[in-house]
């Protein structure tokens, strides 16, 4: 069956700015994400810089990772930031207790971290411990990282072997601190975001952005509250939501699921778009500006992990069924691009809806990889507003620096393919074509493993005509496609 969708988009009434940060990535100290994922150590086999895996550094630079977060998550109120600085040999272990019980060595740490955000052009957002972790320590661990030589905390980092500062634009103060980062109430949070940010001190030549904990899902009063009473000391204010088919117990699987898990999955999804309105509107009433960021830095799918795998370590498989998600999320934070200042999908490598999976020395790039990859183009463009008429599509447009159109597609049907109108109002140069590039899978969970890496990845698309100012395209099924008019 063909369904069809007619869309009209005006190349005037291109409007805010996306901020790169939208397609941001989150990295925690939780199962292979970090250890095999990302640092190997610089004795291991597996080639490496300085520890760090190769392979990923190279995957990683090619995305153009605008940001990255560390070190969680819920690890990061056990974080204590001084036993990862100075020699291996002396680093403290301690119980990783949220994430499997393992022994955390503390081999990779703020340098480690640093190093990687270097590698691989990241601009560093870490995440401070405000749970168990004292207001000393946090303000220490900024002077640590930004301070000039002359200071104490620079003094012993040029110790370690780093004799300047580095640049830290984000800093997050605590995480999930109405769960697992302290079970607080919104108005003690309030108040101890309000004391500890005090202390995240401008030593270098940057002021820092300064980002409090927000709301899980749909706890709107978590939002009013820290607006209400804390709105003037944040630049951003978290929210975090998590695509989950079934129910917290019952998941189900990553790859052999059902049809129902696909339809599911895909409206869970969507329903990104009414949690950042109904956030956004109360945070307008308190900053009509639009000052203060929306900051989705956490965000995706969670299945249960793969049989025979450590639960604790979230590990799962990545199918076209991800890509759907990521790229109608990615939408969705493009419309509202007004708000939404910065997202961070969770996590990586080796942890839920990873981008890159490993395995031993060996690596694959997800579907997930090659959304983000596709969608790269929107990075700071303007948003350009899209009217729909139809259902079964889900798009979002932008214009880049040169003036240049995007456009990404997602066909959300299992079944159908859907055919594509799309009006352009707004002077095109005629001299300028449609190229277009697509990812699809010839089944309803189709994904890349280690012996067929390259099952799910992007190919060149031609299914599509160009008349006058309107482009005509079929779109298969389970589809996310990217045209640009170049
Ligand atoms: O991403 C996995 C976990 O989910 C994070 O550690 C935590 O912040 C959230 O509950």
């Amino acid at each position: 069956m063909t369904n069809s969708v007619r869309a009209t988009i005006d190349l005037e009434k291109a409007g805010a700015e996306i901020n790169p940060a939208i397609y941001g990535h989150f990295a925690e100290h939780l199962g292979r994400c970090i250890y095999e994922g990302i640092w190997v150590g610089e004795g291991s086999p597996i080639p490496n810089k300085k520890g760090l895996r190769t392979d990923v550094l190279t995957a990683l630079k090619e995305l153009k990772i605008p940001v990255l977060r560390w070190p969680g998550g819920c690890f990061a109120d056990e974080y204590h930031w001084k036993d990862g600085i100075g020699p291996y040999a002396k680093r403290k272990k301690m119980v990783n207790t949220h994430w499997g019980g393992t022994v955390e060595t503390n081999e990779f740490g703020t340098h480690e971290f640093m190093l990687l955000c270097e590698e691989i052009g990241a601009a560093p957002y870490i995440n401070g411990n405000v749970g168990s972790g004292e207001v000393l320590e946090m303000q220490e661990w900024v002077e640590y990282i930004t301070a000039s030589a002359g200071s104490p905390m620079a003094d012993e980092r040029a110790k370690n072997g780093r004799a300047e500062p580095w640049e830290l634009p984000y800093f997050g103060v605590g995480n999930e601190s109405w769960g697992c980062g302290g079970h607080m109430r919104p108005e003690y949070y309030a108040d101890l975001f309000r004391r500890y940010q005090t202390y995240v001190r401008q030593y270098g030549d940057y002021p820092i952005y300064k980002i409090a904990c927000g709301a899980n899902v749909d706890d709107y009063n978590w939002t009013e509250v820290l607006m209400k009473q804390a709105a003037a000391y944040m630049d951003g204010l978290t929210l975090h939501y998590y695509t989950v088919p079934g129910t917290w117990q019952n998941k189900g699987a990553a790859t052999g699921f059902s049809e129902e898990e696909w339809d599911e999955t895909i409206q869970k999804a969507l329903h990104m778009d009414e949690l950042i309105t109904k956030h956004s509107a109360i945070m307008d009433e308190y900053d009509s500006e639009k000052r203060v960021g929306l900051i989705v830095d956490e965000w995706g799918t969670w299945y249960d992990v793969e049989p025979g795998t450590n639960p604790g370590f979230l590990f799962q498989q990545n199918s076209i069924r991800d890509a759907l998600v990521a790229g109608v999320t990615l939408n969705i934070f493009n419309h509202h691009a007004d708000r939404v200042h910065m997202a961070n999908l969770a996590q990586t490598i080796n942890v839920l809806q990873s981008i890159v999976l490993t395995e031993g020395d060996k690596m694959l790039k997800t579907p997930t990889y090659h959304v983000f990859d596709l969608y790269k183009v929107h990075q700071g463009g303007k948003v350009i507003p899209i009217e729909l008429i139809g259902e079964g599509l889900h798009l979002s447009a932008s214009s880049d620096h040169l003036g240049k159109t995007h456009i990404s597609v997602c066909n959300l049907s299992q079944w159908d393919s859907v055919s594509l109108e799309l009006a352009i109002n707004g002077e095109v140069d005629l001299g300028q074509q449609w190229q277009a590039t697509i990812l699809t899978g010839d089944r309803r969970d189709a994904h890349n493993t280690f012996e067929q890496p390259d099952q799910v990845s992007p190919e060149p698309f031609t299914d599509f005509q160009m008349e006058n100012n309107q482009l005509f395209a079929a779109m298969p099924p389970m589809s996310v496609a990217i045209f640009s008019l170049v």
